[in-house]
């Protein structure tokens, strides 16, 4: 397998980045996760622009234009031959003598992979369903920048397997629902309505999630974006997750509470099937 390296396809197993570089020692960076399905990218647009934002934020320059960024994606994907799996882009500051203060002229480090993943977990979730716990949200408050800091969102998601649940909701300090640790966090309101916090600096406005809200705009599905609370999540008619790995996955459970019948909503799946058409 092959990666992409500052500038050049190497080996993946030899593929490494400089013990000085301030996304190891800082994690001042930031990245995307792409989905491929059937060797095309979902979203490509999406994810590269929204690169492009966190950089913005960060004030790391970009390494190179949307466009080329664009060429080495579809270059990875092919040199992988992946069919199902995802693209993994991350760009970071650079390398520089370790001082907090950006250095003066380091050159941003990029790094591109791809990876198979079989359609058959993500498909059997969604037929199925899965469990989700909520966990204090314990991250800094500028959530909306895809940053590689990701020590909170790991704790998250390390509760959620011990507990033999698939994520963990996050809560804010009001008791109401952030979103997951990798996931955007959807209920279904008693009239069918689709509800999900408003994109702010308290969210990753995932592209999962703008996908959904752009297809819902072509059928009858209501979208109503408004934080909800625990209480809310709980004795929701319905709850599901999006994001680029899983598209839409039901949720059948939250922390020891049956969420329906135990069994993913009409709801939600026609949410899923929306997904499997999309990317089709
Ligand atoms: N996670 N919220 C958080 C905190 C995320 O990390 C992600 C994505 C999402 C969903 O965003 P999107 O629909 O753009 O994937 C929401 C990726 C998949 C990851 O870290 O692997």
């Amino acid at each position: 397998r092959i990666a992409f390296v500052n500038g050049q396809y190497v080996p993946h197993q030899s593929a490494a980045v400089h013990v000085e570089d301030r996304g190891y020692q800082f994690s001042d960076g930031v990245y995307e996760v792409i989905p491929i399905v059937d060797g095309r990218q979902i979203d490509g647009v999406g994810h590269v622009e929204r690169l492009a934002r966190s950089l913005r934020e960060l004030r790391i320059d970009r390494p190179m234009s949307d466009r080329a960024l664009n060429l080495v994606i579809e270059e990875v994907v092919r040199r992988n031959r992946v069919r199902d799996g995802f693209v993994y882009i991350q760009v970071t500051r650079g390398v520089a003598a370790r001082d907090h203060g950006f250095p003066r002229d380091a050159q941003p480090a990029v790094v591109i992979y791809a990876r198979p993943k079989a359609a058959d977990a993500r498909r059997k979730a969604a037929a199925e369903g899965v469990a989700v716990i909520t966990v204090p949200d314990q991250r800094w408050t500028r959530r909306d920048i895809k940053t590689v800091s990701l020590l909170p969102n790991c704790l998250a998601k390390q509760s959620a397997r011990e507990a033999g649940a698939y994520e963990a909701f996050m809560v804010d300090g009001d008791g109401m629902i952030t979103e997951g640790s990798s996931t955007n966090a959807w209920i279904v309101d008693q009239s069918g309505r689709l509800v999900t916090r408003p994109a702010s600096s308290d969210i990753l406005n995932g592209i999962t999630r703008l996908a959904l809200m752009k297809l819902a705009r072509e059928t009858d599905i209501e979208i109503e974006e408004r934080p909800f609370s625990v209480e809310e999540l709980k004795t929701a008619r319905e709850v599901f997750l999006t994001s680029a790995s899983g598209m839409a996955l039901p949720v059948v459970r939250v922390d020891d509470r049956e969420i329906g019948n135990g069994r993913p909503g009409s709801v939600s799946s026609r949410v899923v099937d929306m997904f499997e058409r999309y990317v089709a």
